[in-house]
């Protein structure tokens, strides 16, 4: 177990201290911790999580924050401005997701605290709004279409069932889709674009196919809700992914990651504001009052919705267009020195993320080097892969160029260690090895160090 964070540079609280510490010490210890982490990211080498990276944006939602941090926005008589933010945001955001092309419908939209939470509350609706017609709702989603979804279909007791993906293009096949489908199926899923690989897929067939049996069909655009449309605008070739695509019900986009807003925020656009009500939640009898709130979560702090308000009033559709074409054209250089590489393969038809491999030796060799050189890309599994997510700290000057001379290095590393383990893994999905007793055992000890380290603090 490796030691406690910062163990030997700041004391180690177990206890809630009798007596406080000033102010200005703790804000400099936050200072020191933060200033230390920040480097990991600044330098342009970490894929995806750090959307923004520029200080000065950060600031300007710290201040809208602040403002309004200590607001409980369920207490709408005390703070009516948390019905102007979440309305804006929510009309914005299905403004971006082409929500005037629908017909018949009034469209609605929620506010969550992040790209898992709109998609439980998708899932959720899903359910509730199909509770009279069916035992146990099902719903099919790709197999790259991120865990939220088997995480919510776990905690709501709906069936997933998962369809194969084409090895080459990563998107979902569709045949399979059609054929799984039966009474019991309540929505289809497809990502615009997905973690993996940063790939859609055929949305515009998943919504035929959804309208034909009558379900729903949620277009996960957590990740790229808020770049895709930018890039269609700027004349890259993405297919159709939003409202106006028929037979999309349902849209997750997330404001905090190219919405450029503080973490905790993304939106859920529903084509019909009856699917969003059908999973609101009341309790009229409560001896405590009547209660009622949107959504899961109870109370959530108005500094959010000020906040995610803030980055979309100042970026405006031209803030966006700048970031997105600085961040595609940073992916399509980047996508350019793999492609140099016959020993290289990308996954798909990428976009602002991609993703590669290689057939001749394993990829995580090239992980390994490019780790030495300080950089952070996300590890995939079946079959080995590694994945840039560009985000604005690779857009600074040098680093494509820097990317090109690392990942030439690391191609040779490769070649000379092919045949030998190499020393990092898929992280996100879990080790190599596949989904066995070890890969269980290595889970399990990651979450004890991420969560129960308190138990390794000397005593
Ligand atoms: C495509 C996609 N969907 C959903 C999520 C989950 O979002 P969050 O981590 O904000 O819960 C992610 C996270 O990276 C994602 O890339």
């Amino acid at each position: 177990m490796s030691a406690f964070p910062y163990e030997g540079q700041f004391e180690i609280h177990r206890t809630l201290p009798e007596e406080g510490t000033d102010q200005h010490s703790v804000l400099e210890m936050l200072t020191i911790m933060s200033t230390t982490e920040n480097r990991v990211w600044e330098s342009g080498q970490c894929s995806g999580t750090m959307y923004c990276g520029d200080h000065d944006h950060y600031d300007f939602l710290n201040e809208a924050f602040a403002k309004f941090s200590y607001v409980n926005t369920l207490q709408r008589d005390m703070c009516p401005s948390a019905t102007k933010f979440e309305a804006e945001i929510i009309a914005m955001t299905l403004d971006l997701m082409n929500a005037s092309a629908l017909e018949g419908s009034v469209p609605g939209g929620l506010v969550t605290s992040g790209g898992s939470g709109s998609i439980a509350h998708a899932m959720l609706a899903y359910r509730e709004m199909n509770s009279s017609t069916t035992q146990r709702p099902n719903v099919i989603k790709p197999e790259t279409a991120h865990p939220a979804f088997d995480k919510a279909c776990h905690l709501f007791g709906i069936e997933l069932r998962v369809a194969p993906v084409d090895p080459l293009t990563t998107q979902v096949d569709l045949d399979w889709v059609k054929s799984n489908i039966d009474a019991n199926t309540v929505a289809l899923i497809g990502s615009a674009g997905n973690y993996g690989y940063g790939t859609l897929d055929p949305i515009t067939e998943l919504g035929a196919i959804a309208l034909e049996h009558e379900i729903g069909l949620h277009v996960d655009g957590c990740l790229g809700g808020f770049i895709l449309p930018f890039g269609r605008e700027l004349g890259y070739d993405i297919e159709p992914f939003d409202f106006a695509v028929p037979g999309v019900t349902t849209i997750s986009a997330d404001t905090h990651k190219y919405g450029y807003a503080l973490k905790g925020t993304s939106v859920l656009c529903f084509a019909d504001q009856s699917l969003r009500n059908s999973q609101y939640f009341y309790r009229t009898d409560w001896s405590g009052g009547k209660y009622c709130s949107p959504g899961m979560d109870g109370s959530r702090s108005g500094g959010l919705l000020a906040a995610t308000w803030a980055a979309m009033v100042h970026l405006g559709r031209s803030g966006y267009r700048r970031y997105a074409k600085e961040i595609f054209a940073t992916s399509a250089a980047m996508q350019d020195a793999v492609r140099s590489h016959d020993s290289l393969r990308i996954m798909g038809k990428p976009s602002f993320l991609f993703s590669f491999t290689s057939d001749e030796f394993d990829i995580y060799h090239v992980n390994d080097f490019l780790q030495t050189k300080g950089w952070r890309l996300n590890g995939e599994q079946y079959p080995n892969a590694i994945h840039m997510a560009v985000t604005r700290p690779q857009t600074q000057p040098g680093t494509v160029e820097r990317f090109t001379e690392d990942l030439a290095d690391a191609v040779s590393y490769a070649k000379e260690h092919r045949g030998e383990k190499p020393k990092s893994g898929a992280i996100y999905g879990g080790v190599d090895g596949g989904p066995n007793d070890e890969a269980d055992a290595f889970i399990k000890m990651f979450m004890a160090a991420m969560m129960d380290q308190q138990s390794s603090i000397p005593v």
